[in-house]
């Protein structure tokens, strides 16, 4: 499984992306989570998913799980959710 997190950064006049809202923390909650549950999940810094206005955005692959408003708090539910895929 792969784990896809959005961390772009974009800068005036349009600042409108997950960077700017806190992925970057988010990627690495995540990490250390997966690591610490031993879960075999691959977790890569994508660039961009094309739904900046709905981000941080996080998205699950093969599964094809898409997560939208992401934050810090939701880190817990997404390790449970990979918990629980086949
Ligand atoms: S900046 Fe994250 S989806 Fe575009």
């Amino acid at each position: 499984m792969k784990l896809s997190v959005c961390t772009l950064q974009r800068y005036a006049p349009n600042p409108h992306s997950c960077g700017n809202s806190g992925s970057v923390e988010i990627a690495k909650k995540l990490e250390q989570a997966l690591a610490e549950n031993r879960l075999d999940v691959a977790l890569e810094r994508i660039g961009c998913f094309g739904a900046c206005l709905k981000g941080p955005n996080v998205k699950l692959m093969p599964a094809g799980k898409n997560w939208h408003g992401v934050s810090i708090d939701d880190v817990d539910q997404i390790i449970a959710y990979i918990k629980h895929q086949p």
